[in-house]
């Protein structure tokens, strides 16, 4: 498979650009997005030091809650981690991923949702670990956005590869970029248990995912962002929604905000 890939080139991104319009809107957006970009409430030091001040032991507070659970999603995790790696080795690209997976796993094996969202899929660690966790609970679906990575040469391959077969009929992946899933996604859900945000990182592209699903949330939704580092955006929504019950972990450097009450599925 390596040889299929080639690294980072202006040939992948020309090549995806001229594809279609639609790529070529993509691509568009994405250079304005990023320069207009905006960093929030706080500078970058003010948003870091409010996520330090924030942050706790993510083992010792997944323990707490349940420590049988917590060790069978480490062990679930230790063991799919060991098994991806080897097809991981055979592609000559990083593409992504890296997060606190048991976390996933445990709280949708905790709370048996019937309907998760996720934007940011790659090679499909999370959504295996969703995937995993829905089977084992027995309902609930996944849905997931993505685009392509447009560096790689034919990226759409790559999106999920991971995934074990077994476990894709419990899964309606989404690939043609947050802006055109998420109202995809939306005719087709009325409710969301849990949301998991881990797409484009931009303070904008955040704003929009939360303004467009933000109405199919309920009290009880599990609210996930990934690398709340980047920009304000965790900060300044816990603050402008006067949420509480939030929780920031710390994983390799870099920060996972989660929304949902936890303190009281840990005391139920
Ligand atoms: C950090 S990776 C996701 C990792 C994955 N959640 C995991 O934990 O295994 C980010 C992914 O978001 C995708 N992405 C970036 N911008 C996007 C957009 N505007 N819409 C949808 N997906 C996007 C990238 O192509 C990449 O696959």
């Amino acid at each position: 498979m390596s040889n299929l890939i080639q690294k980072n080139n202006i040939f992948n991104i020309l090549r995806f650009g001229l594809k279609s319009p639609q790529n070529f809107k993509i691509l568009v957006e994405k250079a304005i997005e990023r320069f207009f970009d905006i960093k929030g409430n706080l500078s970058e030091k003010e948003n870091r030091d409010w996520i330090k001040s924030n942050c706790r032991d993510y083992i010792e507070f997944f323990k707490n809650i349940d420590a049988n659970l917590w060790e069978e999603s480490l062990q679930y995790t230790g063991a799919f981690k060991l098994k991806a790696e080897g097809a991981l080795s055979k592609i000559n690209y990083n593409l992504g991923g890296g997060g606190i997976y048991p976390i996933l796993y445990f709280i949708t094996k905790l709370t048996k949702p019937k309907c998760i969202v996720e934007t940011g899929v790659a090679a499909g660690f999370s959504s295996q670990m969703f995937l995993k966790a829905i089977q084992e609970n027995g309902q609930g679906i996944l849905y997931s956005s993505d685009l392509a990575y447009f560096r790689l040469k034919d990226p759409g391959q790559y999106i999920g590869f991971l995934v074990e077969s077994e476990l894709k009929k419990n899964w309606k992946l989404f690939t043609e970029g947050d802006k055109i899933n998420i109202a995809n996604i939306k005719k087709e859900v009325s409710s969301i248990d849990i949301f998991h945000y881990d797409s484009d990182k931009s303070y904008n592209g955040r704003v929009f995912a939360l303004k467009q699903l933000g109405s199919l949330f309920h009290a009880g939704t599990v609210i996930i962002f990934d690398d709340i580092q980047d920009n304000s955006h965790f900060h300044d929504y816990v603050q402008e929604k006067k949420i509480k019950e939030y929780y920031i972990f710390e994983f390799e450097n870099k920060y996972v905000g989660v929304i949902a009450n936890l303190s009281k599925l840990s005391s139920t």
